[in-house]
């Protein structure tokens, strides 16, 4: 009789097991569909950021011909230190203007997403520099 009970319990936990781990996995994926679109969003929102505000100098979707305008080129082997620092306080010797008080934080991380995006299509290396 007491091995019967055993039997039974062990079946009913390993079922619950089961469905504890099917429960939990489903979240899990759902999850990860979720910060994939999440992403593919904020690249999409960085591009129309990008469009309204900085293409005029760097060219249409970043596209700029000129080598000293391609920001996919030039942030090839920069960090996002120095991305966040450039657009903050823009580069005033040069003409890049500051984009402080203008742009909030997130809406500079949606570009930078875009940006980065871009490298990699274009196999440069992305942000391989980790300080500047
Ligand atoms: C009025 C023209 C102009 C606008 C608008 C402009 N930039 Fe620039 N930007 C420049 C110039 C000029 C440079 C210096 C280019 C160089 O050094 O080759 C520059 C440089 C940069 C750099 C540094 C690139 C590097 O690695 O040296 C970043 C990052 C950058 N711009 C991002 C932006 C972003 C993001 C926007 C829009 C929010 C923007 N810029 C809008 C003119 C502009």
């Amino acid at each position: 009789m007491d091995r019967i009970k055993t039997f039974i319990v062990g079946a009913f936990a390993g079922i619950a097991g089961f469905l504890l781990a099917a429960l939990l996995g489903l979240p899990g994926g759902t999850a990860t569909a979720e910060s994939s679109k999440a992403k593919a969003a904020a690249i999409e929102d960085g591009r129309g950021l990008f469009n309204n505000n900085c293409s005029h100098c760097h060219g249409e979707n970043a596209a700029a011909e000129d080598s000293f305008y391609n920001l996919p080129q030039l942030l090839s082997d920069q960090s996002d230190a120095f991305f966040y620092k450039t657009v903050i306080d823009g580069i005033d010797d040069k003409g890049m203007p500051p984009w402080k008080g203008v742009l909030e934080r997130r809406e500079m991380a949606h570009i930078l997403a875009f940006l980065r995006g871009l490298e990699k299509n274009q196999g440069l290396a992305t942000g391989t520099r980790k300080s500047k």
